[in-house]
């Protein structure tokens, strides 16, 4: 017998050798390498070392986990002693198979500490004294000689509001938009980046760009609420590792200088460039900065500094104008085929001074010419000046865009497509999911959900990338975290995230509608406020991730407490400031619920949730506390809003009714009265939902449980208003924020990208395609797979890229046969429903494995598990499997 393979794929925090981790007791990950069927892992040594060499030797002097009899092989934590900052470790691993056979050890991995102490810093914040509202671009720059060979060398940097940074000339990393978007009063990210290679022997300069951004451009639209009128500061430190000393370069006021040549630049609004202000080797040794001036110390304000937490804003695809027409006379007008989110790069020749001008929009007016209306306040609109020296080119670095058509005037020549070249950028989490199916129209639009997702990646999940909003909102949030988290890996993206929330919570309690809190602040509104919970909960179903749990538990409960005190007499009815209003409600849908209901639908989900969560990270008095108080909410839910005549919940809407039954309000048996007042609805309005960013994450997968799947599914595929395919006949490539964006005025509140209504994705994976996760056994270390045909429908498959490794099903049916294959992960278990009768005869990989209501095959491999007539349900372990059932 052949043991299992070394473990691959090896990861700390969810990162492979990742540089700047500041977090006390790192968690490792690995996937088992063992093709065979029903493979698991029994056991695992892990070993740390403080060198490679040592490692080598297969010696952990940092930490011998020793052989620990487990079958965990996803975030185990680090338990050796204190690691040090700046300290790199090095580390691999091996497993044991059920036969108690050991694999070699992993390739070597290493990961990185940051800095874990305020006393690890000498760097002092550093700019010039001016404010403004928006304060000017500066650039600064320093000078310094390295006499001994260079070892190695990190650069640890931030900046307020955004930098770039280069040495020796070259810019430092990928990463667009840092240090990212933060609760900058709390505290700010910095980056860590390797930059032996950009250092020589000899003279050196490090230069850096400050931008407004999310710091001091002025957010919202109530005319651009800032944080702060600046003034821009830096704050860096690097280390230079030489045979002799280490050598320090820190931002102090040696540093120097001057206006940089972004002469305006605002998140909303764009930049201007001018090139005739550069000034060439300003970020190189042997530069005269005499006419610069000195930096000045800028006083800490007690905001702490943590490595960044989240995935980098990076570019992730480069593309160039489907068309380019000429609209008027010297404008040109490019199509970038669909609406994307992030900049253009301009390349360009022009004369001294020539202007070009490049303004943004997702829509066009009659003639072409690009239509601004619903960007609101927002001018959207980059500016460069040319210099007159050959090829120029330009990246306007402190703005993003939401756009599909870029207007440009004031070019010299007639422009091709290597003019400019759209630049998508986001928080580069890693993509994870893929769905198909024979019908184009649900592919269409989960091509818009996932570019509504990437998007509004910015450093926080935002509502929308274009109009002067962009806020980190909470119920959109909330609504899309399950269907996220198919897409990409969004462990790190929501954790970072959830702690930006509680950053800003209320000492009363309470969280904001938008985090990092600003623009809308206050008590947050049901389902809004309700992000705190339910993210969590969310990261622990798709990646078996406790540590958010336990780090946000004292917001949640805080949160929770807050809707309990704020209930009226008892009653557990819930009521955000006053009792006539219950805030958003079902936010924009086509046929408005009642918003009472909806808040107390919310403290019952939240409360519920919370206990859940408690019990899992052994908090066992809250665990039975908050259960108790859920249900003393549902039954004062119920006494309220049920019309036990009917069955029928206030409102009689299809969100009514849809929120109690997926939150597990309605009384024990009645589900199926409450499920049937939901399909008849939906019939009624000839098959389309009418729900807004509430109701719609709910209305197609509870129709699926509750035995109306056709009609979910022709519900799916409708192309009237409104429905999802609505928006991709009338040329949506996002998803819209409207049901009817199409016809709505775009003046008010109407983006043609907002993930919200894109939270059917989840309805693809889990029950079209059927890949879920089993919330008991979370992560997809035991997965459902509960395909659901529809007729109709030829096909689907989906896979999806798990912490264990890949999980896949892919399923096709004619008269006479069903077919699924699936690949299961190794070190994981699946459920698979078969969507067939018990009396059916199931054939895998040409053995009989099931019939007459029994399994024939390999009992090891195939477990039958209770499953009611109308499907046969059985449990596997990992492997490819091929099923016919005839
Ligand atoms: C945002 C939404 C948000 C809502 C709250 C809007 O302006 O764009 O997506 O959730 O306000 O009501």
């Amino acid at each position: 017998m052949v043991g299992p393979g070394t473990p691959i794929a090896l990861k700390c925090e969810y990162q492979s050798n990742p540089l700047g981790i500041d977090v006390e007791y790192p968690r490792f990950s690995w996937m088992v390498n063992d093709e065979s069927r029903g493979a698991v892992q029994t056991a695992y040594q892990l070993l740390v070392a403080s060198s490679a060499d040592i490692l080598e030797k297969d010696r952990g002097d940092v930490w011998d986990s020793e052989k620990i009899f487990s079958d965990q092989n996803h975030l185990i934590t680090y338990d050796g002693p204190a690691l040090a900052s700046g300290r790199r470790y090095f580390w691999k691993v091996r497993t044991w198979n059920r036969d108690d056979q050991a694999s070699g050890y992993s390739v070597p991995s290493y990961w990185e500490m940051a800095m874990l102490t305020p006393g690890d810093w000498s760097a002092k914040w550093i700019g010039k004294d001016e404010k403004g509202r928006p304060p000017r671009s500066i650039m600064l720059r320093k000078e310094f000689s390295i006499d001994e060979d260079i070892q190695d060398a990190r650069l640890y940097i931030t900046g307020l509001g955004n930098y770039i940074v280069y040495i020796n000339g070259r810019k430092v990393g990928e990463d667009l938009l840092t240090p990212g978007w933060t609760d900058y009063p709390t505290k700010v990210q910095y980056q860590t980046y390797d930059v032996t290679s950009h250092l020589k022997n000899g003279k050196n300069a490090i230069g850096a760009v400050l931008g407004n951004m999310w710091w001091s451009s002025g957010l919202g639209w109530r005319g651009g609420v800032a944080y702060s009128d600046g003034p821009l500061r830096l704050f860096a430190q690097m280390k230079i590792r030489t045979p002799g000393e280490e050598q320090w370069i820190v931002t102090d006021d040696s540093w120097k200088l001057t206006y940089s040549p972004f002469v305006e630049n605002t998140i909303y609004h764009g930049v201007t460039y001018d090139a005739r202000l550069e000034q060439p080797g300003w970020n190189e040794g042997d530069f005269d900065d005499t006419s610069w001036e000195k930096a000045i110390l800028i006083e800490d304000e007690g905001r702490r500094l943590v490595a960044q937490q989240g995935p980098p804003i990076r570019i992730t695809e480069r593309k160039k104008a489907v068309a380019i027409r000429e609209v008027k006379p010297g404008v040109y007008l490019f199509d970038f085929g669909v609406n994307m989110v992030g900049y253009v790069r301009l390349r360009v020749e022009g004369s001294k001074g020539s202007r070009i001008k490049m303004r943004f929009a997702e829509l066009l007016n009659e003639g072409d010419t690009v239509a601004q209306e619903n960007l609101r306040s927002a001018i959207a609109t980059d500016y460069y000046i040319c210099k007159g020296d050959g090829i120029e080119e330009f990246e306007p670095f402190f703005t993003y865009h939401g756009f599909r058509y870029v207007q440009v005037e004031g070019l010299e020549k007639v422009p091709d497509e290597s003019t400019l070249t759209g630049l998508v950028f986001h928080s580069a989490a890693d993509a994870t999911g893929e769905f198909s199916c024979s019908a184009d129209i649900l592919n269409a639009f989960y091509g818009n959900i996932f570019r509504g997702q990437i998007g509004n990646m910015h450093s926080v999940p935002t509502d929308c990338p274009q109009r002067d909003e962009r806020l980190g909102w909470m119920g959109d949030a909330q609504i899309f975290a399950a269907t996220s988290s198919y897409n990409m890996n969004m462990a790190n993206f929501y954790k970072k995230w959830m702690r930006d929330i509680i950053d800003c919570q209320d000492p009363e309690g309470f969280v904001h509608d938008v985090n990092p809190a600003i623009v809308v602040k206050g008590p947050s509104k049901p389902a809004w406020g309700d992000a705190v919970v339910v993210v969590p909960w969310e990261v622990y179903r798709f990646y078996g991730d406790k540590r958010i749990i336990e780090e946000s538990y004292e917001g949640m409960k805080a949160w929770v407490e807050y809707m309990r005190a704020k209930s009226v007499n008892d009653l557990y009815i819930w009521s955000n400031e006053d009792s006539t209003w219950f805030g958003y409600g079902d936010w924009i849908a086509v046929e408005p619920s009642p918003a009472q209901p909806i808040s107390v639908a919310y403290y019952y989900y939240s409360t519920k949730l919370l206990g859940k969560m408690a019990g899992i990270i052994g908090k066992e008095s809250d665990a039975i506390a908050y259960d108790d108080l859920a249900a003393r909410i549902k039954i004062a839910f119920n006494e309220k809003y049920l019309n036990r005549e009917t069955n029928s919940y206030e409102g009689g809407t299809q969100t009514a009714n849809l929120l109690p039954l997926a939150f597990g309000l309605v009384p024990e048996g009645l589900e199926d009265e409450v499920a049937r007042n939901i399909a008849d609805n939906v019939l009624e309005k000839g098959k389309h939902p009418t729900t807004g960013f509430l109701g719609t994450k709910y209305i197609l997968p509870l129709l699926s449980d509750y035995g109306y799947h056709q009609l979910a599914y022709e519900t799916a595929i409708q192309t009237t208003y409104p429905s999802w395919g609505y928006m991709v006949e009338n040329g949506a490539t996002s998803v819209w924020e409207l049901w009817n964006s199409d016809t709505e005025p775009p003046e008010g509140m109407n983006s043609r990208n907002h993930f919200a209504l894109g939270s059917v994705g989840e309805w693809y994976y889990g029950y079209l395609a059927g890949i879920r996760p089993d919330p008991e056994v979370p992560g997809f270390k035991r997965s459902i797979i509960r395909p659901l045909p529809a007729a109709g429908l030829e096909w689907a498959k989906a896979s999806l890229e798990t912490i264990y490794g890949l999980l896949s099903v892919s399923w096709n049916q004619t008269d006479s046969q069903f077919k699924i294959d699936v690949s299961i992960p190794p070190n994981t278990f699946s459920e698979i429903h078969f969507p067939v009768s018990n009396e059916k005869k199931i054939i895998e990989s040409g053995q009989v494995i099931f019939e007459n209501k029994e399994v024939t095959g390999d009992p090891d491999q195939f477990k039958r598990l209770n499953s009611p007539d109308d499907e046969i349900v059985i449990e596997i372990g990992s492997g490819d499997y091929y099923f016919i059932v005839e």
